[in-house]
């Protein structure tokens, strides 16, 4: 399905970004797989070379922008273009009601979460435009980034943005033949989103949380990736500017 296509994904070491890249991999894909975390990002390399894939790890902190300016200059040195990228880095952040926010928090939150992905936008957005063919970006927004997320006011408007983003460059770049998609997901077991460290927080609320699912649990992020497949690939060749949601029916 991505035989012979370059594909680059952020926050790559854990997670849905971990799953992604193992995803593409498999299905034939060069994978760029970047992360700020070195050791982890190692090991999601290992685990795709021993399966039989193609990765190759870059070091990158998203919220550095000469650091993402250099990484995709040396993909496109080195495989002459990017045919497919996934914006998916973040964090979840510290949880607080707005008036309890700490301005550092914030700041952190926008550099990581918000900036990062433009960062990354407009350097894959240069590329996919001087290229022939185009391209295709999913930005991994968060239901977060369609409604309210109480005691995360930094991570919902970090999220409100990037799917601002998405729209936009959409809007923008869609006669370059580039698509711009994001995917929302729901509450998805990860390093990120830990049950356990969600009731070690606050007694019994991973069940609270839980009982506002409509399918009565938490996603697997296995769930994640064949709606990130698909906005990625041909298959969704007349879909740009979308916030897919996957989150079990919490929002419906
Ligand atoms: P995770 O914590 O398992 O993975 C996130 C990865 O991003 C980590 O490997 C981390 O090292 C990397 N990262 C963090 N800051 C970075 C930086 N400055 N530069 C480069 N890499 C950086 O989390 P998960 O859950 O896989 O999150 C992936 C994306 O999915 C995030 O954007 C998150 O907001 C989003 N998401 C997750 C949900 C969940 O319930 N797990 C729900 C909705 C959205």
């Amino acid at each position: 399905m991505f035989t012979d296509k370059i594909i680059f994904i952020t926050g790559a070491a854990n997670g849905i970004g971990r799953a992604a890249a193992l995803a593409f991999a498999a299905r034939g894909g060069t994978v760029i797989a970047a992360d700020i975390n070195a050791s982890d990002l190692a090991e999601t390399i290992n685990m795709g070379a021993a399966a039989g894939g193609k990765l190759v790890g870059k070091q990158l902190d998203v919220s550095d922008f000469a650091e993402v300016s250099t990484v995709i200059e040396e993909i496109v040195r080195e495989y002459g273009r990017i045919d497919v990228a996934v914006n998916n880095a973040g964090i979840g952040g510290v949880m607080a009601r707005l008036g309890d926010v700490r301005p550092e928090d914030w700041d952190q939150m926008m550099a990581i979460n918000t900036s990062g992905v433009f960062y990354c936008m407009r350097q894959q957005l240069r590329q996919m435009a001087a290229q022939a063919g185009g391209g295709a970006i999913v930005n991994v927004a968060s239901v977060a980034g369609l409604r309210a997320l109480p005691n995360s006011a930094p991570y919902v408007a970090a999220k409100h943005a990037v799917i601002g983003l998405t729209k936009t460059a959409a809007r923008e770049y869609a006669r370059k033949g580039i698509r711009v998609n994001a995917l929302c997901p729901g509450f998805t077991v990860t390093g990120l989103f830990d049950p356990e460290a969600v009731d070690a927080h606050s007694a019994g609320a991973s069940d609270q949380l839980r009982s506002l699912i409509p399918l009565g649990r938490f996603a697997d992020v296995s769930e994640q990736i064949g709606a990130l497949l698909w906005l990625a690939s041909s298959e969704a060749s007349f879909v740009t500017g979308m916030s897919m949601v996957v989150d079990g029916g919490l929002s419906a």
